[in-house]
């Protein structure tokens, strides 16, 4: 697991990784955009046969991060991530979740 967890600071070999930052004077409701953003950019990459890995992971280290990539001082790091081609033979990749019915997180009001 501390192997696995390690992958990310090499963005699991991806050929490119992604930080995505956003000015701290924006509000919460901001950051929801911001999430959809970064789903737009993973389904979009879907779509031309790429995989991505959206990585929290970075988040603790962002005194290193910011200062790398050359934010500014206004900047915070949202979230990192990988974008390549997933080996999806690797045990890892083959790993399903399961879901729960729509159900079981919905209230249906009459
Ligand atoms: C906001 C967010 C942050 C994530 N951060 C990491 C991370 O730091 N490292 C990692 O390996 N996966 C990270 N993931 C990916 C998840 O571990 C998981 O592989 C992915 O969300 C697919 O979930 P599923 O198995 O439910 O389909 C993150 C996912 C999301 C949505």
């Amino acid at each position: 697991m501390h192997l696995q967890h390690q992958r990310n600071y090499r963005f699991f070999d991806a050929p490119v990784g992604l930080m995505f930052t956003v000015d701290r004077i924006m509000g919460r409701g901001s950051l929801l955009d911001y999430g959809m953003f970064m789903q737009n950019i993973m389904v979009a990459a879907r779509g031309r046969g790429l995989h991505t890995c959206p990585q929290q992971a970075w988040n603790g280290f962002s005194r290193i991060v910011l200062p790398h990539i050359g934010a500014g001082a206004q900047e915070m790091l949202v979230c990192g991530m990988s974008l390549g081609y997933a080996d999806e033979t690797a045990p890892v990749n083959t790993f399903r979740t399961p879901r729960v019915s729509v159900g079981d997180f919905t209230k249906w009001l009459d």
